[in-house]
């Protein structure tokens, strides 16, 4: 048997829905299948503005360029991340200033992210690492409130996702949400920007409309759209707003099995507690969505040794993050000695779990069974 770390929910429906979007709709983005995605989206996150693009990554450029954000401004990131959220920051050449995580949830850590405030500190880019907010996230917005910066979520993990009975990505000032290949909801490629600011919804509807007032024309209320601002191509196009939508109506189902998946790992992995860190579903995470299961193993060799075994029969687990700050571009723009203590850990003994809507039970007792076997054995 084989199992993949990951797997769209793509069934006959998902196939239906993309040919009647490419046999009805218009070819293009901003289509029929784009205005009831933001409806959606709305519903599910009761943002006041949902805004598709092409990429969670899209989506916090938009944000970070309509904020203001400039050369010599300075925007505390995550090291335990993608790219994408320090390549955000820099759109319009502010520096990432990187900041370290937490230990348990692997989010910033609001200590170190005061330490690293200067005058030139704009904002805080935050990443809901596995769709949880961190221990610490309401003491990251309180400081960030105190500090008068602005915090954009990075939310690429997080759809169906509440804190505290709230949506994820919300919090901010705007949130980033991932439709990418591999997340809950997957369409390939594909993210949305919510935001509850009526103006930064309208400055973003600019941005990623290659700086033109298309969207105002769309709705009637420009005869004609011309070049008004600074800009980019983020247009989600409507075949994919199509895949996105069908997931969207099975969220709750999506995200039902990944829960349960999860359960059943902890009860099974919970009788190794020296071993590994077993996911703890932070305080108020009132609808988990399990994007990630990570175990956190004690030491890099015993990390090493699960990765090896597990792969050896054929179940895909992978590692997670490479440290930007340890990263070729990373040194350059923090200096070759810089230590963030917790992501060099975290980043050296984690290991995610596949996790997937659909999963079989003969697939999830295979994992669970495999996993129990090394972990004794190591
Ligand atoms: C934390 C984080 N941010 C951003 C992204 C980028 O998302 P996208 O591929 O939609 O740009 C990812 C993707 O995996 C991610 O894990």
């Amino acid at each position: 048997m084989k199992i993949p770390l990951h797997k769209p929910f793509w069934g006959v429906k998902a196939e239906a829905a993309v040919i009647h979007a490419m046999r009805t709709g218009v070819g293009t983005a901003d289509g029929p299948e784009s205005a009831l995605m933001r409806e959606k989206l709305k519903q599910i996150t009761k943002a006041k503005f949902a805004i598709p693009v092409t990429s969670c990554t899209h989506a916090m450029e938009a944000a970070v360029a309509c904020l203001g954000a400039k050369t010599g401004d300075e925007v505390i990131v995550p090291s335990f991340t993608l790219a994408s959220t320090a390549t955000a920051a820099m759109v319009r050449g502010a520096t990432p200033v990187f900041a370290d995580i937490d230990p348990i949830h692997f989010s910033l850590d609001p200590q170190d992210v005061m330490r690293r405030i200067t005058k030139r500190t704009v904002g805080i880019m935050t990443v809901h690492y596995a769709g949880f907010a961190g221990g610490y996230f309401d003491e990251l917005m309180a400081l960030a409130k105190k500090a008068g910066i602005w915090v954009v979520e990075d939310a690429a993990h997080c759809i169906g996702a509440q804190y505290k009975h709230k949506a994820l990505g919300t919090f901010g000032v705007a949130g980033a949400l991932s439709f990418h290949g591999t997340k809950n909801v997957a369409a390939g490629e594909g993210g949305s920007i919510l935001t509850n600011s009526r103006a930064l919804s309208d400055a973003m509807e600019i941005f990623r409309s290659i700086g033109t007032d298309r969207m105002a024309f769309l709705a009637g209320k420009v005869s004609a759209y011309s070049w008004v601002g600074e800009g980019s191509s983020f247009m989600l196009s409507d075949i994919l707003a199509a895949l996105v939508n069908i997931q969207l109506d099975q969220i709750d189902r999506i995200n039902k099995d990944r829960n349960q998946i999860a359960s059943e790992y902890t009860k099974a992995f919970q009788s190794f507690a020296g071993k590994i860190q077993l996911p703890i579903v932070p305080k108020g995470m009132t609808q988990p969505n399990w994007h990630i299961y990570a175990l956190k193993f004690a030491n890099v060799s015993m990390r090493e040794a699960f990765v090896k075994a597990m792969r050896a029969k054929h179940i895909e687990v992978s590692t997670h993050y490479m440290p930007l700050h340890a990263s070729p571009m990373g040194k350059r723009l923090a200096g070759a000695r810089m230590r963030l203590p917790v992501t060099e850990d975290v980043a050296a003994t984690l290991v995610r779990m596949p996790i997937y809507a659909g999963m079989s039970k003969t697939e999830r007792e295979y994992v669970v069974l495999t996993a129990r076997k090394t972990l004794q054995a190591l």
